[in-house]
């Protein structure tokens, strides 16, 4: 198994809480007082406004580069235009988190094993903890955040109420924006808000509903699974003994599957962040810029991932991959691929899965769950799982050959599907709700960075085509 592989230096960390699980078995396990998430949070604050007063004071004229037309009318991209402090997305090496690649990441963060529930994949917890804090947590805080989670992931009444009354019809995706942000009634910042609170306190009740979302949202995306399609465990029933995604995991009716239960906390731990300029990271941190709310301002960043180009693509890949897999057959060869790859592109469309805005190089998270599927018999032996991986080592030159894409490499979605499934979740149009549950993990910590370094509303300029023909041809 991967985690087999791994050094788990992280043990320097976890290993007192190994002990203890084992003696205390997995769901009793119980720690001394340990530091909260919101103390660690609070303890970086001051050094982090400090550091951004250094900034603005030291280098407030200081040039990033150039803007260029291309810029302008390319979507933005390379611009440094945006202050994001989870992780940084480099072209050439793909995603780290504060400063932590995902091998680094697998290497220090704790897993279910750490904190007494089985799996050794990274809990999401941790990667939150890390994110919010630049910090890795211990065991016992990534086990009391776990617990905080689950204690806070009842959804109220009137949230099921509403969720019962979409139309199954409804996208999975747009239900979830809707839910999320009908969540809004409970904002404690918008409470704190209308009632004059604070601006160097804005970033507390920011916390305390980002948690509360996160804590959520599991019950949210369970419930809408159950609505349309019927499967899962019908009341959302939290385990206070679980981590957030083994509670999810039970929710979505695969409690019992220890592989898919730790495929889907590495899915949704890695896929957290991918920097700030990203679809639906950007407009987390757009919609907040007003101060908006968290429900609020994660409902659109849902709305965001839910387009085609961006996360939708995961549900898109496995389409194809399986129209692929019916017209060339099971053990199609490298030629048969190649042929349905042009078949594809000549058809005018885009290859899914394959290509990336920033990224010039295979992406680390599709290597992160080839990894995983290479580790677990039950994948390694399925025939989608074999072609996919097939697909990604022909499609590169194909894409290369027909010239256009910038990057020919597969990115996440290339792989992220077929793993799910491989495990029997077959609903395609569900697939982006797992990963709006992930991107919560980053997008939600750069609020509360937004709100404690006080970031303005984010208003740049715009021009017509004809304002700038006049300025160019001045
Ligand atoms: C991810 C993506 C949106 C990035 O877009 P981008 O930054 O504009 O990419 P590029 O600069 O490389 O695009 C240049 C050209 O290559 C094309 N291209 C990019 N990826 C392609 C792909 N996978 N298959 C075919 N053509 C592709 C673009 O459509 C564009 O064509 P155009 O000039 O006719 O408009 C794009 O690669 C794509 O559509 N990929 C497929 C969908 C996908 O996997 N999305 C998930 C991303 S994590």
């Amino acid at each position: 198994m991967l985690s087999l592989s791994i050094p788990r230096v992280a043990l320097r960390a976890a290993a007192p809480s190994r002990q203890l699980a084992a003696a205390a078995g997995a769901s009793s396990v119980r720690f001394a007082s340990t530091k909260s998430l919101k103390d660690a949070v609070a303890e970086i604050v001051p050094e982090k406004q400090e550091q951004l007063k250094k900034l603005k004071a030291d280098y407030a004229d200081a040039s990033l580069g150039e803007i260029k037309v291309s810029n302008l009318l390319g979507g933005m991209r390379g611009l440094k235009v945006m202050l994001w402090e989870g992780s940084v997305l480099d072209s050439e090496t793909g995603i780290t988190f504060h400063g932590k690649s995902i091998p680094d990441s697998q290497k220090v963060l704790p897993t279910g094993n750490d904190i007494g529930v089985k799996g050794s994949e990274i809990l999401p917890e941790s990667m939150l903890w890390l994110l919010l804090t630049g910090k890795v947590p211990t065991a016992e805080e990534v086990k009391g955040l776990s617990q905080e989670l689950a204690a806070k992931g009842k959804l109220p009444s009137y949230l099921e109420k509403i969720i019962d009354s979409f139309p199954k019809t409804l996208h999975p995706m747009t239900q979830f924006a809707n839910a999320v942000a009908s969540l809004n009634h409970d904002s404690k910042f918008a409470a704190a808000y209308s009632k004059g609170i604070k601006k160097t306190e804005y970033w507390q009740p920011t916390l305390d509903d980002s948690i509360d979302l996160i804590a959520k949202l599991p019950a949210i995306a369970a419930r809408i699974y159950y609505n349309v399609f019927g499967r899962g465990d019908g009341n959302q029933a939290i385990d206070s003994g679980l981590d957030l995604i083994g509670n999810y995991s039970k929710m979505i009716g695969y409690g019992d599957n220890e592989g898919m239960t730790d495929y889907l906390r590495l899915y949704i731990a890695i896929h957290g962040d991918h920097e700030g300029g990203n679809v639906s990271a950007h407009t987390a941190h757009l919609v907040g810029s007003a101060l908006s709310d968290p429900y609020l301002s994660y409902s659109a960043a849902l709305l965001g991932l839910a387009g085609p180009l961006h996360g939708l693509a995961n549900q898109e890949v496995l389409g194809w991959a399986l129209s692929m897999q019916e017209a060339v057959g099971e053990n199609a060869s490298d030629e048969q691929i190649k042929e349905y790859l042009w078949k594809t592109l000549k058809s005018g469309r885009v290859v899914p899965g394959y290509g990336h805005a920033v990224l010039r190089q295979p992406d680390p998270r599709f290597t992160a769950l080839s990894k995983f599927c290479d580790t677990r018999p039950e994948l390694r032996d399925s025939s989608i799982v074999q072609l996919v991986q097939k697909v990604s080592q022909i499609a590169p030159g194909v894409l290369t050959e027909h010239g256009k894409t910038k990057n020919p490499f597969p990115n996440v979605d290339a792989a992220s599907g077929c793993v799910l499934y491989q495990y029997g979740l077959k609903e395609f149009t569900y697939y982006t709700v797992i990963f709006g549950i992930s991107r919560a993990i980053g997008a939600l910590p750069q609020l509360v960075a937004d709100r404690y370094l006080g970031m303005p509303i984010e208003r740049p300029k715009s021009m017509s085509m004809n304002a700038l023909e006049a300025l160019l041809k001045k």
